[in-house]
């Protein structure tokens, strides 16, 4: 095996970067495969702490190679100022980082777009609670087909052509809120920037990677988000405008879907999720604030507090039945210390009814109640705890009732931040 895609399995934030980060060292390469700025990967190592919006992890490993493929949208803008970020602290990113001609692209009409919406008060209009990068919009434009990707980016004459269809296409609604030359200038100002900046990291990375696969390199594959916030799969209609899920993995990169060997969930000790929308587990007292404060539970991107609530078995269920995962990455467990009694939703109660299956219909979703199992909590965990043994008994069990419901092995024990504070249970190499 070489390839192993790396899945939210809750609704994002589960820890997925520190995880890619701490596999990645095993790994010739990392993809991003979808998403946008509307990601935050927080790493922290050698007591320094990095967040990585479009970039994978996997760029704070000296010389493993980086993507970013077709299915994820960039802000050009947002990009540059990433890899300013990183040469600053001396990651080197010249040679390393690959990006898809295929990537459409953000431009600020998109945010504006996006603010524009969440803003509205029209009679319908519908609060997301999106990140305000412009991420709905620039997807919308790619399924319109009037986006702009890298490729078309780097031609300056078809691109400004692009450029103004767009704007004469959206002008009537930006006009409100930008005059459309202000917006024109800003626009092809910054190209004269971006595009010899991008020019140097665009290719045909699908290519590359089918190259690298033919050779046996290994591969992660890295999401943005969770299933929870899949297009298709997630909480609709608050859920990310693309598709997280492992399933995404062939068609956002171009490589057959034949050519993801495993799928490795990341699912946290307890659940969190940001912006609106159904979360039937919330707890909205101290428990609740205990969850966030302890967890430092504070969007990556946004900063916005985290809403936090008990693990839900449902969504985990449901998580690693659509992704195909075999194997679960569980983080955060240390965070959970301290709380006398866990409780850990089993199934959900609607109007007398026990549903066993995380609902598709917003009503239900809306009115269920979660049913508890309640276990013993643990008191700490211990700082230098490096081994299974080294977990508190009812530690263990709290962790062997999570593997027993989600139906996959539990692989890895994340107790902290950095690299280091992590348990590997499963003793086999995850390439084999
Ligand atoms: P958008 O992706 O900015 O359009 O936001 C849509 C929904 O997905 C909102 O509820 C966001 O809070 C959520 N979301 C987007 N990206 C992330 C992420 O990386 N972590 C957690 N939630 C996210
Ligand atoms: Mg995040």
């Amino acid at each position: 095996m070489s390839t192993i895609a790396i899945v939210g399995t809750q609704w994002g934030d589960e820890g997925k970067g520190k995880i890619v980060h701490l596999l990645g060292k095993e790994a010739d390469g990392i993809v991003r495969y979808q998403g946008g700025p509307n990601a935050g990967h927080t790493v922290v190592f050698d007591g320094k702490m990095f967040v990585l919006h479009l970039i994978p992890a996997g760029i704070l490993i000296p010389k493993k190679i980086c993507y970013i493929a077709n299915g994820v949208v960039i802000d050009p803008f947002s990009l540059y100022e990433e890899v300013q970020l990183l040469q600053k602290r001396d990651i080197t990113v010249a040679g390393r980082l690959f990006i898809s001609e295929l990537a459409h692209l953000i431009f600020p009409y998109h945010k504006i777009l996006d603010v524009a919406r969440e803003e509205s008060t029209a009679q319908g209009s519908r609060k997301i609670g999106t990140t305000r990068k412009g991420i709905g919009p620039a997807y919308a434009d790619k399924v319109e087909r009037t986006g702009i990707r890298v490729i078309d980016y780097l031609e300056k004459e078809t691109f400004e052509e692009l450029l103004e269809q767009n704007l004469r296409l959206k002008e009537k609604f930006l006009q409100k809120f930008s005059a459309i030359e202000k917006l024109r200038k800003e626009i092809l100002d910054q190209a004269k920037i971006l595009r010899p900046f991008l020019k140097k990291f665009a290719c045909d990375t699908s290519w590359m990677l089918n190259c690298a696969i033919e050779k046996n390199k290994k591969i992660i594959f890295e999401s943005a988000q969770g299933t929870m916030l899949d297009i298709d799969f997630g909480t609709y209609p608050y859920v990310t405008s693309s598709n997280p899920i492992a399933g995404a993995v062939g068609s956002d990169c171009g490589i057959g879907p034949n050519k993801i060997d495993s799928i490795l969930g990341i699912v946290k000790a307890y659940t969190t999720r940001v912006g609106e929308g159904p979360f039937p587990t919330e707890l909205k007292d101290e428990v609740g604030e205990r969850l966030r404060q302890v967890g430092k539970e504070f969007g990556a991107t946004t900063g916005r507090p985290r809403r936090c609530g008990w693990f839900d078995a449902l969504v985990v269920q449901r998580s690693v039945r659509i992704n195909g995962i075999t194997k679960l990455a569980l983080t955060k467990l240390d965070v959970l210390a301290g709380i006398d009694a866990l409780k850990v939703c089993v199934a959900y109660k609607h109007r007398g009814k026990t549903l066993t299956q995380f609902p598709n219909s917003r009503t239900i979703l809306r009115e269920a109640v979660p049913v508890y199992k309640t276990l013993p909590g643990f008191k700490e965990i211990p700082k230098d705890a490096k081994k299974w043994e080294d977990l508190p008994g009812t530690a263990q069990r709290y962790v062997q009732y999570l593997e027993k419901l989600s139906g996959a092995k539990i692989s890895f024990v994340s107790l902290g931040r950095s690299r280091d504070e992590t348990i590997r249970l499963d003793k086999s190499s995850l390439w084999e």
